[in-house]
């Protein structure tokens, strides 16, 4: 059987570390706020934003809270983020995605102080990324790496096969892959014979929003498979985007869903909060 990469225990693990890190913050007198604004009453964003504000508790970070109604328009949200990049008290912004269809999310991002962008999603976060300057890394592909290395998976020289290339994870896991000095392949909608370039991956990383798509005649023998997607089936359980019971056996690692790669954004996102110090 696979080794079962265990997401929760790690981030579990990395909140800790955080948690002390925080309170060793503040005995030198220095405080993390974390300002969350949530447009509209979306429940999926509701749950988010909730264990957003919960994690924050845990590990000592302060969270303000901005609920705004639905029909605020971006203009008023545009000042709400100016006020917050002048609060010094205030570390992080971060703003729940997707915002009402009325909003430009490009003018939203591109508003955050990039000292402030716990998300890592401002074009000068990920500019800095792409070239190896510091910056804030997007939470779900650096919980990735963090789930490889903490399970004791070598990247460098490996095979590393992307499906997807969103901004928030296919196109910032590829260029994190490629730190590691992994050989990485981005594959995406137009891609062709998509099942002969995964069967080349050593570790897979998959990213494509369709419930259970991989099979084990997309994965080669030995592979570690990442699984990024969340779904919830007919019978209301939650799957990935990998057919987790066909896989498992063919491969020597692989993320559960839930419990693989979901709790790691969370406490990637606290790891950035106290990340804003230094970077400020
Ligand atoms: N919506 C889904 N995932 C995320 C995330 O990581 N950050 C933000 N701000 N919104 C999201």
């Amino acid at each position: 059987m696979p080794q079962i990469i265990d997401g929760k225990q790690i981030s579990a693990q990395i909140k800790d570390e955080v948690k002390e890190k925080v309170a060793s913050l503040k005995e030198q007198g220095t405080t993390v706020c974390l300002a969350v604004i949530q447009v509209g009453a979306d429940p999926a964003s509701s749950v988010y934003v909730g264990n957003k504000k919960k994690a924050c508790a845990y590990v000592g970070i302060e969270s303000l809270s901005y609920e705004l109604p639905e029909q605020t328009s971006q203009e008023e949200l545009l000042s709400l983020i100016d006020e917050l990049n002048n609060k010094p008290e205030v570390n992080g912004i971060l703003v729940q995605l997707p915002l009402p269809s009325h909003i430009d999310e490009d003018a939203v991002i591109q508003a955050i102080d990039p000292k402030k962008d716990v998300d890592g999603f401002h074009p000068q976060s990920v500019g800095a990324l792409c070239i190896g300057q510091p910056g804030f890394v997007s939470c779900t592909p650096a919980g990735i790496i963090e789930l490889l290395k903490r399970s004791g998976v070598e990247i460098a020289g490996k095979e590393c096969v992307v499906i997807g290339r969103s901004n928030i994870v296919g196109k910032p896991m590829a260029i994190l892959l490629l730190r590691e000095n992994g050989t990485v392949t981005v594959t995406h909608s137009k891609t062709r014979d998509l099942k002969e370039v995964t069967r080349r991956a050593d570790i897979l990383v998959v990213a494509i929003g369709k419930p259970k798509m991989i099979t084990r005649d997309y994965v080669k023998e030995g592979a570690v498979v990442i699984d990024v997607g969340i779904h919830r089936n007919e019978n209301n359980k939650l799957c990935g985007d990998v057919d987790y019971e066909d896989v498992a056996p063919v491969c020597s690692a692989i993320t559960p869903v839930p419990g693989g790669v979901g709790p790691m954004t969370i406490a990637m996102l606290m790891y950035n909060c106290v990340r804003s110090i230094e970077l400020q």
